[in-house]
């Protein structure tokens, strides 16, 4: 049985439709209700909905074979798994952005609130840029605007809520999108079937 980690929301449901097109239906996933973990014996899988950050987290430790996660959460986490395919989905951008038409200072310690930490970091001692970072786990946008940072690290993809709330990107740090990625040992252990997984993906042109 392949145990698959799919991120709950939007993506995940996109990347169960995909298996789903490759024989890996399940039934029982489809139907509106509170379950986290399915299995389909007929088709040898099993799904569970993880926290998207999580996703990753779950296939490093063998809890599941493969999974669908976001690049940032891999850059993010420094997850040790094979990264098989890029998805082309879920795609957005991981940016500097702070309040519009005002540039953050140059000349003291750079304030950055981030739920992305490590991307923040690496990102600014590239730059060789003295920070401090400001973590938090939500509603990034509202930092600037609250005085706490002078900027933000964190994903757009429309740019909407930035325009809402008066801020702007600076400067864009690297695009992002979903990832179908394995445990190492289960690679091994499944690997004509992750093989064949990955290719069919792949020739469907996703
Ligand atoms: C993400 C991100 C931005 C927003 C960007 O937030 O942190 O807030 O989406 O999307 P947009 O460019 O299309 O407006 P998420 O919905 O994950 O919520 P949270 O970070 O506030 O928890």
């Amino acid at each position: 049985m392949i145990h698959i980690a799919l991120p709950k929301g939007r993506l995940g449901e996109k990347a169960y439709q995909i298996f789903k097109s490759l024989g890996y239906g399940c039934p029982e996933i489809e139907q509106d209700n509170r379950k986290l973990i399915f299995v389909n014996r007929e088709n040898d899988v099993c799904y569970f909905w993880a926290k998207p950050s999580d996703v990753s987290v779950y296939v490093e430790r063998g809890a599941a074979d493969i999974g669908i996660v976001g690049k940032d959460i891999l850059l993010e986490h420094g997850s040790d798994v094979y990264e098989l395919l890029d998805l082309g989905m879920g795609k957005c951008r991981m940016a500097v952005a702070g309040i519009r038409g005002k540039r953050p200072p140059a000349d003291r310690t750079l304030r950055v609130a981030t739920k992305f930490p490590n991307i923040a970091r690496r990102y600014y001692a590239s730059q060789s840029r003295e920070i401090e970072i400001i973590k938090l786990n939500g509603s990034i946008e509202i930092a600037p605007l609250l005085g706490l940072s002078d900027v933000i690290v964190d994903i757009v993809e429309t740019g909407t809520t930035l325009l809402e709330n008066n801020l702007e990107p600076y400067e864009t740090i690297l695009p992002i999108s979903a990832r179908l990625i394995a445990n190492k040992a289960s690679y091994k252990f499944h690997y004509d079937e992750i093989r064949r997984i990955s290719e069919k993906i792949q020739e469907k042109g996703i």
